[in-house]
């Protein structure tokens, strides 16, 4: 069999405790489906790396980590520390743009086993695909600060959009819901945003002509939030530009019960570099060095990448185990009303696989 190079990168905080379960199912994985891993790990993109150093990555981390098949990622982010916008634009916002990860795919799915804090709502009737664009957008580094200390301060920072990267992340969309369920839903705000946010609805509009089978609503994304709450039924793949996928990646898997188990995948389709893997959640600073994170956020994104890499069988193989561990609430950790620890959690996932 091929093996599988992979860049682990732990990162901050809670990172560190939930990295070692996904490599640990990853090897039962490996163990079971005949696969081949080689992890290399990373002590950068971390801020104990940047109180080291001064930065939070080294000069040559694109050579250290680019010729992996893809890098396997916990979270960053200690603000007691480093500042965030300085920690994530050192570090996770590099590897998006420089690896060219143009599609953040974000599974929001309600779980056998799992109880959703929206009332009378069960296994199957929350089941979407957040695609969320990726390397622009919202956040841009485009702006500055004038005259500043003075009451005259001004700050301001440009959403960027180009055709070709609108046109990329709908296509991306478009093809998933052709593949789903032949529903696709747009994010926008083009009452109230009125340069970017009409063009991303042309863009729309012009890429539904390519695809008569794929049915299409739109919405701004206020009530976008709302209906989510009030109708995660109605919802199959969604997608939004960067900052409003963002947001609906943190309350489409709230919707299903916890943060704690949601995946996320910064994909590059074109294979050119490198794709990242990491759960959509952040350090929680709050529960770090307790031992009591839920490890399955990681442990999904681990089957992500394998799918991503070639091998359904297998990230079948882990989806089934983390549902059979669901339905046990004592493998549960605490977000989900359970009393196990992580390393429970994630012994009782590679055992099932
Ligand atoms: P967070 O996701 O870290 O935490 C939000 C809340 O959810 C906290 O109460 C936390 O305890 C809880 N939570 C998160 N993951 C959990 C898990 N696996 N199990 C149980 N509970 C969990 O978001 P935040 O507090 O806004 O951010 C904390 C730090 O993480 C900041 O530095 C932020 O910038 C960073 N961050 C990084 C990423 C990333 O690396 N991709 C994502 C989000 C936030
Ligand atoms: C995420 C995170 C990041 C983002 C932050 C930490 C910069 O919230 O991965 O969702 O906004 O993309
Ligand atoms: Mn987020």
């Amino acid at each position: 069999t091929n093996k599988m190079n992979i860049a682990v990168i732990p990162g901050d905080g809670i990172g560190k405790e939930v990295v070692p379960e996904g490599i640990r199912v990853l090897n039962a994985a490996a163990v079971k489906y005949g696969l081949d891993f080689n992890f290399d790990t990373f002590d950068f993109a971390s801020c104990d790396y940047y109180q080291k150093h001064g930065q939070m990555m080294p000069d040559d981390w694109k050579d250290q980590i680019g010729g992996h098949d893809a890098i396997f990622f916990g979270a960053v982010g200690w603000p007691d520390t480093v500042p965030d916008h300085v920690s994530l634009w050192g570090s996770l916002l590099q590897f998006r743009r420089e690896f060219d990860q143009y599609v953040s795919l974000r599974p929001a799915k309600l779980m056998p086993g799992v109880t959703s804090p929206l009332a009378g709502r069960g296994p199957g009737d929350i089941d979407m695909m957040i695609v969320r664009e990726n390397t622009e957008g919202e956040y841009s580094s485009i702006g500055g600060r004038m005259y500043p200390g003075t009451d005259r301060e001004i700050v301001m920072q440009e959403t960027v959009m180009s055709r070709v990267g609108v046109d990329r992340i709908l296509r991306y969309a478009f093809d998933l819901a052709r593949k789903r369920g032949g529903k696709l839903t747009s994010a926008t705000k083009s009452n109230g945003i009125s340069i970017t946010m009409p063009y991303w609805d042309e863009r729309v509009l012009e890429m539904q002509k390519s695809y008569p089978d794929v049915t299409v609503d739109k919405y701004h994304i206020d009530i976008l939030a709302a209906m989510f709450v009030l109708h995660p039924d109605r919802f199959d793949v969604v997608v939004g530009s960067n900052l409003f996928g963002d947001i609906l990646s943190d309350l489409g898997p709230a919707c299903t019960g916890t943060i704690g188990i949601a995946p996320s995948g910064n994909i590059n389709p074109e294979h050119k570099f490198p794709s990242l893997f990491e759960p959509v959640h952040g350090s929680a600073p709050d529960i770090a060095g307790k031992g009591i994170a839920n490890p399955i956020g990681q442990i999904w994104s681990g089957a992500m990448m394998l799918e991503h890499l070639g091998h359904p069988e297998a990230a079948q193989g882990i989806m089934a185990a983390i549902e059979t561990v669901l339905t046990d609430p004592a493998l549960r950790t605490g977000d989900l009303g359970g009393t196990a620890d992580t390393v429970t959690c994630g012994k009782a996932i590679a055992a099932a696989v």
